[in-house]
């Protein structure tokens, strides 16, 4: 298995500046990823504002198809994907990639949910829903990426790190029963035992990690748009994308929601780098 990351520098999913120059300014401050990185460009759709609950559906919907179709041929050539975001909504395109090829489960790493639909939505930002499209939920437009259909079994499913859930969202989180460890949770009963039950859930199952760096403690990192107090460690967020990648079978990663305009020092990038570190090491 070799790596490959592309670059989807997507800022319409959070309807927020500063998204969109993630990947160029990742880029800028480590040098040795120009090569490595391939960057999806952006290219603005004509959109429907009148669409309800789905801010830039048509842009969104475009740059995930064709992240799917980049995610795809690597995924065929066997090799392993690394999607840069970007926005969350990126995971639309980069679930169907897989989730074509083979049956997958997803770990979700986010202080959110992305459980919303546009009818749910408070925001509609499509950032918070890439999770409901990926189980069926949601705008057809966004569902249907790349084939028809939902791509992953709810059941295969598990949040973790969350701790800001909007009410309509959490009442559909609860109707599908999907599995959500609460940052709450996860400081109760201690990140080891936690990460333990995700370990059985997803032992010799195909996985796809979707990394939110804002799942991690804004305390040690600066550079999300939508912080929210408490969260894992930095360490505590390797740990898991290592010991995952020794117990399950994983496929693919996101890495998302890097914004360099929030960045106090370099703390952020430095982290994605160690991530993308740690992931080459494992997976090359
Ligand atoms: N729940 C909020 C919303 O629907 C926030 C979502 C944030 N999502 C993210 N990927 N950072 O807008
Ligand atoms: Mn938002
Ligand atoms: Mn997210
Ligand atoms: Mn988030």
């Amino acid at each position: 298995l070799k790596t490959k990351i592309i670059g989807v520098p997507l800022n319409f999913g959070a309807n927020r500046c500063g998204l969109e120059f993630s990947v160029e300014n990742f880029i800028d401050r480590y040098p040795k990823y120009r090569d490595k990185i391939e960057v999806l460009g952006v290219e603005k759709q004509l959109e429907d504002f009148s669409t309800k609950g789905a801010k830039y559906l048509n842009t969104v919907a475009k740059t995930c198809e064709e992240l799917a179709v980049n995610v795809n041929k690597i995924i065929k050539d066997g090799d392993f994907p690394i999607s840069l975001g970007g926005d969350h909504a990126i995971a639309i395109g980069s679930i169907a990639g897989v989730a074509k090829e083979k049956e997958i489960g997803i770990l979700w790493m986010d202080a959110h949910g992305d459980m919303n639909t546009p009818e749910i939505s408070d925001s509609g930002h499509i950032h918070g829903m890439p999770l409901a499209a990926s189980v069926g939920h949601g705008h057809s437009k966004l569902i249907d990426c790349f084939y028809n259909g939902a791509k992953v079994k709810k059941e295969n499913v598990i949040l973790f790190g969350t701790r800001d859930i909007d009410e309509k969202e959490q009442k559909l989180i609860d109707e599908l029963g999907i599995k959500n460890y609460t940052w709450e949770m996860i400081a109760e009963m201690g990140f080891e035992k936690a990460l333990g039950e995700v370990k059985e859930f997803f032992k010799d199952k195909n996985l796809h990690i979707s990394f939110d760096l804002d799942g991690i403690d804004p305390a040690e990192i600066t550079a999300v748009g939508t912080p929210v107090p408490g969260g894992l460690s930095r360490e505590m967020g390797k740990t898991l994308v290592s010991e995952m990648i020794d117990t399950a079978s994983v496929t693919s990663i996101d890495i998302v929601e890097y914004n360099p305009i929030y960045e106090k020092g370099a703390e952020t990038s430095e982290y994605v780098d160690e991530l993308l570190q740690l992931i080459e090491k494992k997976i090359n």
